[in-house]
């Protein structure tokens, strides 16, 4: 087990642009650690995604899915998914805005406007091409674990910052409904 430790808002790190991964190295050993330690980390953490940068490695890799989790308890299961060298695409030029949280943010939701319906494409830990059309709070996940590789955290993306605070302050007494 390798359970890393998750870099936090502040850390300089987390504004860094990663680094694409050679796609005849996915596959190699140091890769596949990388990969697993993401897994074990998101897991411990409760993560609907995660992104290498958080744990301190600068490379185009993250990963996200669920069945069911308790940061998010009532959003549909997204299929678990490493996504290595990612590309988005907005499909159209619809915009929601919905509450995010992050592993690097704790504690914390804010209310970030992103494309609804988007196509993804990367490859994946066999360094197979994987392409998705995606809508709702899937294609929410992955753009906001593609952004941690640009260095992007979600408060930059906030358009009303009094839509940002602690979850026990903002949804007091609303349930885990508003959360998301
Ligand atoms: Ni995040």
């Amino acid at each position: 087990m390798a359970v890393k430790k998750i870099l936090r808002i502040g850390d300089p790190f987390l504004l860094k642009t990663a680094t694409p991964v050679d796609p005849r190295d996915i596959r190699s050993r140091e890769i596949q650690q990388i990969i697993q330690n993401m897994q074990e980390t998101m897991n411990a953490a409760n993560g609907a995604g995660l992104a290498a940068p958080q744990i301190g490695i600068g490379r185009r890799i993250v990963i996200f899915g669920f069945e069911h989790n308790p940061r998010y308890p009532d959003r549909e299961p997204i299929a678990e998914t490493i996504l290595i060298n990612p590309e988005i695409i907005p499909l159209d030029g619809e915009i929601a805005e919905d509450w995010e949280g992050c592993l690097s943010v704790p504690k914390m939701r804010g209310l970030v406007p992103r494309p609804v319906r988007i196509r993804y494409r990367g490859y994946d830990q066999m360094a197979r091409t994987l392409q998705r059309d995606v809508d709702g709070f899937h294609a929410r996940v992955v753009q906001h674990e593609c952004d941690h590789l640009d260095g992007i955290l979600y408060p930059q993306r906030i358009r009303d910052m009094r839509q940002f605070g602690y979850e026990e302050e903002l949804f007091a007494g609303r349930g885990t409904q508003a959360a998301g």
